[in-house]
């Protein structure tokens, strides 16, 4: 079946980074298309986006949608975006030898996270409306959920609930995993939800997000290792772009905010040395200034027309 996701912020990615005819792009998570779609039909013939998602689902989708838009100037890897940087070679160097090394591309953009179609996708371990197997390997089953789930120590665990999903109830919930291990492994979604609906207290149960939200949202940062990539991806994206050229990331969950803040701040200024170095001792310059010094937030018609943008926040930097 196709989908189509509802593109977040797509007025605002299409402002700040004002793609325009023979322009080279990346977009880092491909999805339902919309922003490739959208940034494509601004390139021209002669312009190129190269476009990622690790998901073979969602690759397979956005090539129908794609193809339908009769769009020729995109280039489709089922990567993870942490490979970014090699990605890009392989699909630039050879013709444009000379300038590669001091960055070509004109924007690069990551919305990241999971779409609708995937969270919702009751066949995968996304989900927790029907009982499937304990998966949440965007690029399919890598085993990885289900070494977390039964062989991860219990601080690990506690960590990645308390951490990824701010989950309250952390401790009782890794409780009640470490209690079910006893008696065998725990291999379903179902599974996982019952020992969570046994762990919380009844309260939690009967508001209005869903008990076990916050564990499948940390399990499934955990298993596709979400910020570890982003903080590989981004300080290879900012040494591809071309001077004034910009990247947009679009993110909705403050620890992935952190991380785009902090590397665009250690990016946008010169030294690194602790303030009591009488000299810069570090040599460090900045290779990018910040665009929007105010987080930029979606509009409220957006938010009334698509409420899970609601989360949504984008920072744009440009390469100097
Ligand atoms: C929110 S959706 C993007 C929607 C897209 N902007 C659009 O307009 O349709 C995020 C996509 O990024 C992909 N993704 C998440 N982490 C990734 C990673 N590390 N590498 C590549 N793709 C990733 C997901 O599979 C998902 O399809």
């Amino acid at each position: 079946m196709e989908y189509r996701h509802v593109p977040v912020m797509l007025d605002e990615v299409i402002e700040y980074l004002k793609p325009s005819e023979g322009e080279y792009f990346i977009d880092c998570t491909l999805g339902g298309a919309g922003y490739t779609k959208s940034i494509a039909k601004l390139l021209g013939k002669e312009g190129r986006i190269l476009s990622f998602d690790l998901d073979p689902w969602a690759i397979e989708n956005a090539k129908r949608i794609l193809k339908e838009e009769k769009l020729e100037n995109v280039i489709i890897e089922n990567i993870n975006f942490k490979n970014i940087y090699e990605t890009a070679e392989k699909n630039f160097k050879k013709n444009n030898k000379k300038e590669f090394d001091k960055g070509i591309f004109s924007g690069i953009v990551f919305d990241l996270g999971l779409s609708n179609a995937q969270l919702e996708d009751t066949k995968r371990g996304f989900s927790f409306k029907e009982d499937t197997p304990l998966d949440m390997a965007l690029e399919g089953d890598n085993g990885r959920t289900l070494d977390l789930i039964n062989n991860y120590s219990r601080e690990e665990l506690e960590t990645y609930l308390r951490e990824y999903g701010e989950e309250k109830f952390y401790k009782r919930i890794v409780g009640g995993i470490f209690d079910a291990r006893k008696t065998g492994s725990i291999e379903t979604t179902k599974q996982l939800v019952d020992i969570i609906e046994a762990a919380v207290p009844a309260f939690y149960k009967r508001q209005k997000i869903h008990f076990a939200t916050k564990t499948f949202q940390a399990l499934r940062i955990a298993t596709n290792e979400e910020l570890e990539s982003l903080k590989i991806a981004l300080p290879d994206s900012l040494r591809l772009l071309k001077k004034g050229g910009r990247i947009a990331v679009i993110s909705y969950h403050s620890l992935e905010d952190r991380i785009v803040k902090k590397i665009f701040k250690s990016e946008s200024i010169d030294c690194h040395c602790p303030s009591s170095f009488p000299v810069c001792q570090c040599g460090h310059k900045a290779s990018i200034k910040i665009i929007n010094k105010k987080i930029l937030l979606p509009t409220e018609e957006e938010v009334a027309r698509n409420p899970k943008s609601r989360s949504a926040k984008m920072r744009v930097a440009e390469k100097i």
